[in-house]
């Protein structure tokens, strides 16, 4: 089968297109032929993983040698990207009693990764299900990750109806998600930080109210919340708290080990306690999105779909930050 792969890491020139061999499916996997699948933070981060160093990355040290180990020192170990897709499936093994040829699914891999190819093997307990009924296999690739890791975190904050709710770097890959599941499932009152050019966007993703990071310092504008979830956890704590009303949370999707000692300190002294979370994500959860998804709680936007066989170019237009919405890889067909 036709993939992209990539044997250094490097620059987005490192993809190109091979033949390898196509995955046989085991007892209890199913053979999904691919028709989309997305770039997100973590292909962007993996392909380039040698220049990321310690400080670059935006979790603990632990996990960068873990992610190094994982992925490869010096060379990838991990040669095809893609942790999210969308796709039909074309045979199942012996065992698989959940799915059947012909069944549209979309799911996520992590990081196994490997969906940048025609075809990729899942177990069917995995975390694949139905597509959502309404949406294309582009659309379809673009939700699983954001919306497995935003649900993941709001589970954590119990959120009730009303409270006020800020999400910091509201558009990128788990932002929208945030935005849309505290806006239209938990009903909160929300409002997204991101750029000048991505107010839009935010906006028309249901944010009741959007701050521009680049002219307004939300934690010193008075303006109070519940809730603080801070994507790329750029802000400390100590400012955060001045935007955060009694017994409010800040909740950091990305975070340093110094963090989780701050948190063991808020949870034991803190009015205002600050969280580091770990995203888990499961089957149940994303038949729940897909239920969302069709309900109409959640719409994913896709700003741009490139041929697989492009995904150098796709790589380096998300590289180029201008996105708005995601990015999706179409081919397989
Ligand atoms: N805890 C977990 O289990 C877990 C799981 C998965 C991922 N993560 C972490 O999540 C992060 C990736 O999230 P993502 O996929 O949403 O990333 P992304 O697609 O790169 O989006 C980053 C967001 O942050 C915004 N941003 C950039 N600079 C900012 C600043 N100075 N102030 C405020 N916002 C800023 C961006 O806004 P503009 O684009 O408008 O500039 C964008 O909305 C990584 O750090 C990863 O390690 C954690």
């Amino acid at each position: 089968m036709k993939a992209v792969v990539f044997s250094e890491y490097g620059p987005p020139q490192v993809l190109h297109v091979a033949e390898v061999a196509t995955p046989v499916p085991k007892a209890r996997e199913v053979l999904i032929r691919i028709h989309a699948t997305s770039v997100n933070f973590g292909d962007m981060v993996v392909r380039n993983f040698k220049a990321i160093t310690p400080s670059k990355f935006h979790m603990p040290m632990l996990f960068w040698l873990i992610g190094r180990v994982t992925f490869g020192l010096r060379r990838p170990r991990v040669h095809v990207l893609g942790s999210e897709f969308a796709g039909e499936i074309v045979s199942v093994g012996s065992r698989v009693t959940l799915f059947k040829p012909g069944d549209q699914v979309f799911g996520y891999r992590g990081p196994r990764m490997g969906a940048y190819a025609e075809y990729l093997c899942m177990p069917e307990r995995g975390v694949v299900t139905a597509k959502p009924a309404n949406l294309s296999f582009a659309e379809a690739a673009a939700v699983p990750y954001g919306a497995l890791m935003a649900l993941s975190m709001l589970r954590k904050l119990d959120l009730q109806p009303g409270q006020r709710v800020l999400v910091n770097g509201a558009s990128g890959g788990i932002g929208p998600s945030l935005v849309q599941l505290a806006r239209s499932h938990f009903h909160a009152d929300v409002t997204g930080v991101c750029s000048t050019a991505r107010l839009g966007y935010v906006r028309a993703l249901g944010a009741d109210t959007v701050i521009d990071y680049t002219k307004e310092d939300f934690t010193a504008s008075g303006q109070t919340y519940d809730v603080i979830i801070d994507v790329l956890g750029r802000t400390p704590f100590a400012r955060s708290k001045r935007a955060l009303r009694p017994k409010g949370r800040c909740l950091l999707v990305s975070f340093k080990a110094k963090h989780v000692f701050q948190m063991l300190w808020t949870s034991l002294f803190g009015d205002k306690r600050l969280i580091c979370a770990m995203s888990s994500e499961t089957q149940d959860d994303l038949r729940l999105i897909k239920v969302l998804v069709e309900a109409g709680t959640l719409t994913p936007i896709v700003d741009r779909c490139f041929p697989l066989e492009e995904a150098a170019e796709a790589h380096r237009y998300v590289e180029a930050g201008q996105r708005r919405g995601s990015v999706v890889l179409v081919g397989g067909t």
